[in-house]
This record gives structure tokens, sequence and C-alpha cells, in this order.
């Protein structure tokens, strides 16, 4: 199996610096998880089994765990600093916890999740827009069939700007954030020197952005009922859907 260009994500030095740097600067973070919790309660869903795509540190479903504190949880990275941060970080929870190192990308990853049954949630945070569009495809079709009747789908991650200048305002939006953040941290950075940073930041090269809208029009395609994108702030956007009841039922 050929290295793909997201196992960058292996190395140590990128998740601490993703982890010590980018993911604190995430504009408006704290109220993405806020409607993720929202999003989540408004389903009337017995919350009993989730799964976090892409977990890094497992900062989601420490969110979600936080508020379902007997739910059980499989977190799933490519990367084992990764696995490593997130066993650390919800170690209270660990009783409940499965931890799986393994690559979305290949088609066998299904596999390795669905032993112990259906999940009620999947969430996947800033990760599935390194995959191209037909793999993002094959993975929604993927997580579809990975969830319960009635259960919920929540992808919060970059997704396209509509032209070059959004695109442009949307850094500038990130990394004016990232900027606010070394500052209130006591990190003594230029406007400049964060700018550079966040230009040559390693995983921008492996970026495979597409529209949100299209990625809605997708899980609509694929069967899941409520699709929305229930938040966007440039190229940050919290979108997904519901598993109908009965299949092409849409839920209420
Ligand atoms: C930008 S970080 C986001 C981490 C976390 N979900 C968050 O919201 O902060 C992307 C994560 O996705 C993981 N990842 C990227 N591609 C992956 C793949 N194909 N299979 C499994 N994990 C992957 C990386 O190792 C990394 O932990």
């Amino acid at each position: 199996m050929p290295n793909m260009d997201y196992d960058i994500w292996k190395e140590t030095e990128l998740t601490e610096k993703y982890l010590s740097g980018v993911r604190g600067a995430i504009p408006l973070a704290k109220e993405q998880i806020e409607l993720i919790l929202r999003i989540i309660d408004g389903c009337n869903i017995k919350v009993e089994r989730i799964m976090d795509l892409g977990c890094g540190d497992g900062i989601l479903a420490a969110s979600i765990l936080q508020q379902y504190a007997n739910t059980e949880a499989v977190l799933l990275d490519i990367s084992e600093p990764m696995i490593q941060a997130a066993r650390n970080k919800l170690a209270k929870y660990s009783e409940n916890l499965d931890f799986v190192l393994f690559d979305f990308g290949e088609s066998r990853w299904t596999e390795m999740v669905k032993t112990k049954g259906l999940f009620s949630i999947i969430i996947s945070g800033f990760s599935i827009h390194h995959q191209t569009d037909k793999k993002k495809m094959e993975i929604y079709s993927d997580i579809f069939k990975l969830l319960m009747p009635g259960g919920l789908f929540l992808n919060l991650d970059q997704v396209s700007s509509s032209t070059d200048r959004v695109s442009f305002l949307f850094d500038d939006y990130f990394i004016d954030s990232l900027y606010n953040m070394y500052d209130r941290n006591g990190i003594g950075k230029t406007r400049q020197e964060v700018a550079e940073e966040w230009y040559n930041r390693e995983d921008i090269g492996v970026n495979k952005l597409a529209p949100v809208e299209k990625q809605c029009e997708w899980l609509r395609e694929i069967g899941f009922g409520d699709v929305d994108c229930y938040f966007k702030v440039f190229e940050i956007a919290l979108f997904g859907g519901r598993k109908p009841m009965i299949s092409g039922d849409s839920l209420k």
C-alpha cells in the first residue's frame, strides 16, 4: 500500500503544531461545539454509541462524552501521536472507548469499526477534506451504512470557497485568529510571521476542498434526511444529516 499524502499526519511534529496552534485558533470553535450538542439534543436519539472519525486528540468525542457520559465511543485516526493524545484527553472515559489506528481512505475501514454494532452518531472534524471527491462520497455512503436508523452524521470540515477572493478572506480571518491566540498566550510573533506560518503549513498541500452545497447534495443522494449546512463561516462548515427511520423517510 503506497503512502498517501495525508500520511503527513503520522508525524509527531505536525500533530503537535496542530494541537498547540491551529486547533486552538479555529474561529468560533466553542460555538461549533455548542451547536453540535444542540443538534444532538434536538434529535431525540438515544446516544449509545458514537464514532469520531479522524479524531485527532478526540476533542469532538470529548465534547459529546461530557454530555452523554455512559456512551461507548470509537475513535479512529491514522496517526499514532493523535491516538495517544486522544487516549490522554479521554482517560476518564477509558472503559467505554475503542481506539482504532486506521486509514478511512482504505475501503476496509468499516470492518475495523462495526464489530460491536451500529452507531447513533458519527462525527468528523477537519479530516475528510483530505480525500478526493469520489472518496468523500464513498466515505459518506459507508457512514450511512454504519448508522442505526435515526442516527446522525455531522461533519465539521473545511470546505471550498466560491472564489479565490473569498478564499483570501478566509485566510486573512484565520491568520488574525491565530495571531490573536498567540498574543493572548504571550507568544510574541508578528502578524507577518503568523501569515507565513499559515501559508506554509504542511497540511495545506493535501487539502482537497469541495463546496458544502455539493457535499450536502451527495448526502441527499445517498439517502440521508434532514440534510443541511447548520453553520458556515468562510471555509469552515458544519453539515450533515440523519439516516431515516424507514428507508426513504425524512425524520422530523
Ligand atoms: C486537522 S486534524 C483534526 C482533528 C480533530 N478531528 C479536530 O477536530 O481537531 C485531522 C485529523 O484527521 C486524521 N486523518 C487524516 N486523514 C485520515 C485518514 N485517511 N484516516 C484516518 N485519520 C485521518 C489526522 O491524523 C488528524 O488527526
